[in-house]
């Protein structure tokens, strides 16, 4: 009797907690580098005469053409003030590098990170929690993303970039708004029926996050990213992690069919996402982020394939 009612809490807890479901030893891993990357806003990397790559960028090369293998001397430069970086944070490391690994079963979608963020000085930005692993996905309908990832969506007047000022501005995507310029997009957008028709068609970005405290439960919440950072609810997202001495392993899922505004996530499509992780409590733009990353369901070319379980 007693040996029976403990078989079957552990079987409520194991189906409520679906990411145990799956034997990470047995998945192969990618090292992916988060860096540091200051007020490098998608306008400062298509201006030319600022950023190197802007001309070829426009030309059709890719940031992940040019940049896969020198996150690590990015994220040192930027971190220690020489780019793009007006108030550094004293002792911060430059870059976060993580071992990736992906997978599904017929229910659900998982991806696990394992990464050491080393000592991190508290920068006192986010009192709740000390680190957020962050994952942005795009399947493409938001075109630009599947060239520049996250700097589809990172821009020169969001809170705390160059071009802000007091203003705080979460987030978006450049062709929500009516016009752009070098400063960003500002707060005028295309007319309504403009805008739903680019929602209609999914042009916008998921947005999967985890937060950790050393010794607790992680919290996982969702947003989309279109005219703002927008939170789903209800959440479709799970996260489990531990964060001890600087090294967080992370596990975020969600179902492959999680219902709109969710993608289903399906083989033969490939996906782009990017990770970003805000270690010493930091917020907003002080994180760690990678270049852009594509993903295939089962098999295919792509830097990630999620394998079934
Ligand atoms: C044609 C190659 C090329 C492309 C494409 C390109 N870049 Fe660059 N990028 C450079 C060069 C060259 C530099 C100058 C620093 C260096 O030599 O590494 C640079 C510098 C940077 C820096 C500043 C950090 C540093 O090393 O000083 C960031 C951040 C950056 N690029 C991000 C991007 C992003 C994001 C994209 C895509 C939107 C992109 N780059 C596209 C070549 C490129």
């Amino acid at each position: 009797m007693k040996i029976s009612t403990v078989s079957l809490a552990m079987l409520a807890a194991v189906s409520a907690t679906p990411a145990l479901a799956v034997d990470w030893a047995s998945v192969p891993g990618k090292e992916v580098v988060l860096f540091y990357p200051g007020q490098s806003s998608r306008e400062w990397t298509m201006t030319e005469g600022e950023h190197d790559g802007a001309a070829k960028y426009k030309g059709g090369k890719n940031c992940s053409d040019c940049h896969i293998g020198e996150e690590k001397k990015k994220g040192d430069r930027v971190v220690a003030g020489k780019t793009n970086e007006p108030t550094p944070i004293a002792g911060k490391p430059g870059w976060v590098a993580a071992t990736v690994k992906t997978a599904h079963d017929d229910k659900n979608f998982y991806v696990h990170l394992d990464f050491n963020e080393g000592t991190q000085p508290d920068s006192k930005m986010d009192a709740a929690f000390a680190t957020k692993v962050t994952m942005m996905v795009s399947d493409g309908a938001a075109a630009e993303s599947v060239r520049n990832g996250c700097w589809s969506t990172c821009h020169d007047d969001n809170s705390k970039m160059a071009s802000a000022g007091a203003a705080e501005r979460t987030k978006y995507l450049g062709k929500t708004r009516a016009k752009q310029t070098r400063q960003g997009g500002g707060d005028e957008l295309k007319p309504a029926e403009e805008l739903a028709k680019m929602k209609a068609a999914g042009e916008y970005l998921e947005f999967w996050q985890a937060k950790l405290n050393p010794g607790a439960k992680a919290v996982a919440d969702s947003f989309i990213v279109f005219d703002k950072r927008d939170e789903v609810k209800p959440n479709a997202v799970t996260a489990e992690g531990t964060l001890a001495n600087g090294a967080g392993s992370v596990t975020l899922s969600r179902p492959l069919s999680a219902g709109a505004p969710y993608k289903d996530l399906v083989a033969g499509k490939t996906y782009t996402v990017g990770f970003a992780i805000h270690g010493g409590h930091t917020a907003k733009r002080f994180h760690y982020v990678s270049f852009a990353h594509t993903l295939v369901l089962d098999s295919g070319a792509a830097d990630l394939v999620a394998v079934k379980k």
